[in-house]
Order: C-alpha cells, then structure tokens, then sequence
C-alpha cells in the first residue's frame, strides 16, 4: 500500500536510507553533482527541522519517495527550494508528482508564495512535474532552474492538508493491518 505523510525528525534515518539508495546518476540528479555515502549522511544531519519540510511516499512501509523543502526565512521570506528524490524501481509511476503536489498544499499553507527547483538540463521527467504544477522552467549553464508560484492560503488548501494528514493516518493504520499477523511488531503497534 502506498502512504503519503509528512516527514518527522524520527524518519531521518529512513531518510538517509531512502536517499542512500539512490541509483549514482539520480543521485547526481538529485543533487546536482556527486555525493558520498558520508556527504548524504551530513546533509541530513545538516536538516534544520524548523525550516525545512518533508513529504514522503512509504510504499508497503518502505520510505522510496521523498519532496524536501527547505526555507530562509530571515534571507527568503516566502520563498524555499524544493528537491525530489524517487528510487529507481518507483519512477515513473506518479510518486514524485504525488509529494510535489502535497508539499505545495503544505507550503502554500505556510505562507511560502514561490518555490525554486534546481535540477540538469536533461532532466525532462523533473521539467515534466514542475510544468504539471504550472512551474515556469529557465535554463542557465546546463541546469535548469523550476519556479512554481504559490496562492495565498485558502479554506481549500488548509483543507486539503487536513484530508492528506488524515488520509496518512488511516492509510499507515490500513498498511499495518495488511502487513498481518506475521508480523509482530506492525500487529501489536
Ligand atoms: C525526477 C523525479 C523526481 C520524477 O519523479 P517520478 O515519480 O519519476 O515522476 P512522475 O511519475 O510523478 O511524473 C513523471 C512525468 O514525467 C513525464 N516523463 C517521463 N519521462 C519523460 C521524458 N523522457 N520526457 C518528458 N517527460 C517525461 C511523465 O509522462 C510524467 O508526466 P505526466 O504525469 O504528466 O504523464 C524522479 O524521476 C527522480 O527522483 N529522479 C532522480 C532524482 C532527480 O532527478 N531529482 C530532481 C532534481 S531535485
């Protein structure tokens, strides 16, 4: 089963893990150049909780998909960058589409008005998702630079983050249900 939630300060190490097992071409996608084991490990010491949101896809309780947004506000009031990560065997198949479009519900509702996603010039699957949320695309240099406009805050969107955190509590009950009494630990939790 598939869960989308939001990410917490105790899935950092799912996230590690999740990031860790990035392919080295998506890797170097991801981030824009390469990275070791120990500088994936830094950056996510580095994830400053207060400024930073997550939204993850748990697929059969595995973390394969993840949106990060990470804010400035004192340097960029209403502004983040926005970076997506999906493992091979799960492209394609609309995660990343599904945290974009819920870290837009939740940025929109923090007052964020403008995200910015850095990604290659070839990658056309990440130019895809930003235009399907009606980003704007630039390019500069071999990267390309994604710039996605955000609304105020509505009753709408408080209400859609509503149903999404719902949604993720009774699709993480559902999931453990399903994971059966073979399993112990997801029985009794
Ligand atoms: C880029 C990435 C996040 C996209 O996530 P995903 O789950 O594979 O994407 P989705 O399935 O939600 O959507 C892919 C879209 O790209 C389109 N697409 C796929 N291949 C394409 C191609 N070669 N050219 C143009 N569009 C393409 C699909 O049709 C789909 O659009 P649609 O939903 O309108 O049909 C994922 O592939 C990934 O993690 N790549 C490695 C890391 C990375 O590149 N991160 C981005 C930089 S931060």
């Amino acid at each position: 089963m598939t869960v989308y939630r939001k990410l917490l300060p105790t899935d950092l190490r799912a996230y590690r893990d999740h990031l860790l097992r990035l392919s080295s071409n998506d890797r170097y996608s991801r981030f824009c150049g390469f990275k070791t084991d120990e500088s994936i490990a830094v950056h996510c010491q580095g994830i400053d909780w207060r400024f930073t949101i997550m939204v993850g896809c748990f697929v059969r309780g595995e973390l394969r998909a993840v949106a990060e947004l990470r804010t400035e506000p004192k340097v960029w009031p209403g502004e983040g960058e926005l970076a997506v990560s999906v493992e091979r065997d799960f492209q394609n198949q609309g995660l990343g589409s599904g945290v974009v479009r819920r870290i837009l519900t939740v940025a929109r509702n923090r007052a964020i008005r403008r995200l910015v996603l850095i990604c290659l010039i070839g990658n056309r699957r990440m130019q895809a998702v930003v235009r399907k949320f009606l980003g704007k695309l630039d390019s500069e240099h071999g990267e390309v630079t994604g710039r996605i406009e955000l609304p105020w805050p509505s009753q709408m969107s408080l209400l859609q983050e509503a149903l999404d955190s719902g949604s993720a509590v009774v699709d993480g009950v559902l999931d453990q249900w399903r994971a059966g009494p073979s399993d112990p630990v997801s029985a009794v939790a």
